[in-house]
């Protein structure tokens, strides 16, 4: 590593730059039952239908950082982590979601955050990682605007509770997944297909984003940011045939502005208005929402970034009787010769990431933000192994070096990013994925008591770290 440091640097990011990664409560803590902690929708799903899940392994088995952070904080330390970002459990907090706060949850919270500041890691703390409390889910979840006013209590509590400490916040991750996952394609509880419910869910998320600002305003934190962290899905249209960029302009309505222009400009798009109305898909809204729109956007914007939508007009008229989804609008396009990660079947177009942070610049008044996400999931990691234990993850480091060469294109022209954070700290469960694909810069190691070792991609991106560049 020594060697490497004394490379000459071509690629050098600006002073202060954030380097780490990004986790969530439901994916890294386990103790699922202990510590007071109450049931959330995955804990009630995993009872209900444990076959839903990879290999049949449900979210009490996840890497134990609920045990072992201090451990991990270390882990962190050693491969040159300047910032981490976690998710607070509102199920553990409040286990019923609306109640009582739980004196272990933040016993639990106060001892992470503190052993991160004393290892010089800035916590990033978000409030809402797709663990909404069984509780809460059973009022309705997002589709009650009980719900929204617990969560936003529930908001204004962790920043009261931790804003002391933990400058950067959060309010959700990828606020469109939920809807996708519970209301449009079934990969969440409480898996529904239903469009009008999926449109009201998203539309009341918002609310709850809006009702967070405006209690973290009042919190009146000194040095605090609030933000949102968005999965932006750069849509590209098969051809510049204008049946095609409509189709491409929908599927950026439907999946990208309808979060982004609401927490950034405090509207939203004019066009995707039209489109709810023409189809009799409007949400229910109460007096005042606009203005709470209007007068709660964000200070700083979290981009994950994992693959582009490549679309193209429909081909055929599509099947009335069907349910309706995002895909009345557009064809998916599997455009020929692209790039595929063969071990996640995701596409890899690492321009991506600089056409979303260009358009952030021109069309969102170049508002402060950085890569929250960006990581390569591979089924099979263990393949890679070598006897002393280490994980030769070389595809990795090419993807995240290829990503930050675009990242730093960005930034020379004038995009206002201040970070990067690799999705994810170690190997950690993801939901009905479960451990399928592995996505950690540490390698947890299922049948040997989750030890921990680093990966080449960890060491990799220490120096990078250390160099502020590569
Ligand atoms: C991100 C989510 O979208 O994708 C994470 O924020 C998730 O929670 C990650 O784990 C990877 O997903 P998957 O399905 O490939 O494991």
């Amino acid at each position: 590593m020594e060697q490497q440091s004394k490379q000459p640097i071509t690629y050098r990011f600006p002073a202060g730059f954030w380097w780490g990664s990004a986790t969530s409560a439901t994916q890294i803590e386990g103790a699922a039952n202990e510590g007071g902690k109450g049931k959330n929708i995955w804990d009630h799903w995993y009872e209900q239908e444990p076959h839903r899940f990879f290999h049949g392994v449900g979210p009490e088995v996840t890497s134990d950082f609920y045990h072992r952070y201090k451990e991990d904080i270390a882990l962190m330390k050693e491969i040159g982590h300047n910032s981490f970002r976690f998710s607070i459990s509102w199920s553990r907090l409040i286990p019923d979601g609306a109640g009582e706060v739980n004196p272990e949850a933040v016993r639990f919270y106060n001892a992470v955050i503190d052993e991160l500041l004393a290892n010089g890691i800035e916590p990033f703390v978000n409030v809402y990682h797709f663990d909404m409390p069984l509780a809460m889910q059973n009022m309705g979840g997002w589709e009650n605007r009980q719900v929204v006013n617990a969560y936003a209590r529930y908001a204004s509590l962790c920043f009261r509770l931790f804003g002391d400490r933990v400058k950067k916040w959060f309010t959700h991750n990828e606020p469109i997944v939920p809807v996708e996952g519970g209301y449009l394609y079934d990969f969440h509880y409480p898996n529904v297909v239903d469009f009008r419910r999926a449109v009201q869910v998203a539309y009341h998320t918002m609310i709850a984003h809006a009702k967070a600002v405006a209690a973290f305003r009042k919190a009146a934190i000194p040095g605090g940011k609030i933000g949102i962290i968005l999965n932006l899905t750069p849509s590209y249209p098969r051809s510049q045939h204008p049946a095609d960029v409509k189709a491409a302009h929908i599927a950026d309505l439907l999946f990208n502005r309808s979060f982004l222009d609401p927490a950034v400009k405090g509207e939203y798009p004019q066009d995707l208005i039209e489109l709810l109305a023409e189809h009799g898909f409007l949400p229910v809204t109460e007096a005042g929402d606009r203005e709470l729109i209007k007068e709660n956007t964000i200070d700083l914007l979290g981009i994950n970034y994992y693959q582009p939508r490549r679309v193209k007009a429909k081909e055929y008229m599509p099947n009335p009787d069907a349910p309706f989804l995002p895909e009345r609008f557009f064809d998916y396009y599997a455009m020929p010769g692209r790039k595929m990660n063969p071990y996640r079947g995701w596409e890899i177009y690492e321009k991506g990431i600089y056409d979303i942070l260009i358009n952030i610049k021109e069309n969102y008044g170049n508002i402060e933000c950085f890569i929250s996400e960006n990581g390569m999931g591979v089924e099979g990691e263990e393949r890679f192994r070598d006897e002393n234990g280490m994980i030769h993850d070389d595809y990795r480091i090419e993807f995240i070096r290829e990503h930050l060469k675009w990242v730093h294109r960005a930034i020379e022209e004038g995009a206002n990013v201040k970070g990067y954070h690799l999705w994810t700290f170690m190997d950690n469960w993801s939901w009905t994925n479960a451990y399928k694909n592995r996505y950690g810069l540490v390698a947890v190691d299922l049948d040997n008591h989750l030890k921990r070792t680093i990966k080449k991609s960890g060491y990799w991106l220490k120096t990078v770290a250390e160099n502020n560049g590569f």
